[in-house]
């Protein structure tokens, strides 16, 4: 179709079904994914599978975390007619592929992976009771994810920077396979590197569920309020007609830099200056634009989880579209790897 020579290569990407999504997803990821689905031929999917990893004994809300995170793209205006949204447990191609990449992967390679290190380190010092052992799956991590992008064979895969050096290892593992197999099968898949705001939780340490400082997209306005109403401002500030000092203001200023346009970050900021605005009545008029632009979201999101069966159409679809183009990529694995196929 002429729409699809037009985009600029094909891309994948995932998450991990951590529950309902917050700020800090909605405008480090989701915008990205409706801005990337104009520009590529997309393919976006719930880990599941790599929840397992650390979460293998603790899958009691694994279905619903995932439809969850469905949910909430859809509602930030990820496009089921433009980008294909799937579940990874429901493409057995990933899980084959899986296969043939484990057996060609060096043992250290794995074991040197610098952000499966960090997790191991947590795990054996028992800092995280989710994640009972270091178990043979956990250290697949980054072979399941090289997996999940080769799938495909895709040429970019957007992901945060924490998140590259499980692309390296993806290329490494490509570049193997087309050594061993003599074949230039797997292109060079290349991080999206996309410049993340980072969005701290309203306490100012790091947005996450686990630190209850979170506001979620799925969030009502008056919780919204009442969570915005804590965010921290200018801790030095007394009286609401003192002199503020946004650049120290730090929580409350850093939402509306990400929310507001930039002329009225400026008016925010002028009037805090000359002491023209108390903290409380900024919070509330911020907490007003936050949900003003999650409204038609909210909405969106309300509509799908009114609609279930809509929404298990979308990922049908979406999973039927990921096994076609996967199986064409699979054919020629098989083909060069020399399995009886
Ligand atoms: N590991 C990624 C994360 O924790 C999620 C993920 C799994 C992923 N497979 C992927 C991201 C493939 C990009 C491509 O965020």
């Amino acid at each position: 179709m002429a729409e699809q020579q037009q985009k600029k290569g094909r891309i994948v990407t995932g998450m991990r079904p951590t529950g309902k999504l917050h700020l800090g997803h909605y405008l480090g990821v989701l915008k990205n994914m409706v801005k990337l689905q104009d520009e590529y031929e997309c393919f976006f999917f719930v880990a599941d599978w790599h929840a397992l990893t650390t979460k293998y004994n603790c899958t009691e809300n694994l279905i619903e975390d995932t439809k969850n995170v469905v949910l909430d793209w859809l509602a930030a205006g990820v496009d089921p007619d433009k980008a294909n949204i799937y579940v990874q447990s429901h493409l057995p191609q990933t899980a084959e592929l899986h296969i043939y990449l484990s057996m060609i992967t060096p043992q250290n390679w794995v074991e040197r992976d610098p952000t499966l290190k960090d997790l191991v380190k947590m795990i054996r010092n028992g800092e995280n009771d989710s994640k009972p052992d270091v178990s043979y799956g956990f250290l697949g991590y980054p072979v399941l994810m090289s997996a999940d992008i080769l799938s495909f064979n895709v040429d970019y895969v957007p992901v945060g920077i924490d998140q590259v050096a499980h692309i390296e290892i993806t290329r490494d593992i490509a570049r193997r396979f087309n050594n061993i197999y003599k074949t230039e099968l797997f292109k060079e898949a290349k991080p999206l590197l996309t410049n993340i705001p980072m969005l701290k939780g309203v306490d100012g340490q790091k947005m996450g569920k686990s630190f209850h400082n979170d506001i979620k997209i799925s969030d009502d306005e008056e919780t919204t309020q009442k969570k915005v109403m804590k965010a921290i401002t200018d801790r030095s500030r007394a009286r609401k007609d003192d002199p503020g000092h946004p650049d120290k203001c730090e929580v409350a200023f850093e939402y509306w830099k990400a929310f507001a346009s930039d002329e009225k970050i400026a008016q925010v900021q002028k009037e805090c200056i000359a002491g023209q605005r108390g903290c409380a009545d900024c919070k509330r008029e911020l907490a007003a634009l936050i949900n003003e632009e999650l409204r038609p979201i909210r909405e969106r999101r309300k509509y799908y989880e009114e609609h279930p069966a809509v929404v298990e159409e979308i990922i049908k679809k979406g999973d039927a579209k990921a096994q076609e183009a996967a199986e064409v990529v699979l054919k020629e694995i098989r083909k060069a790897v020399g399995m009886y196929h």
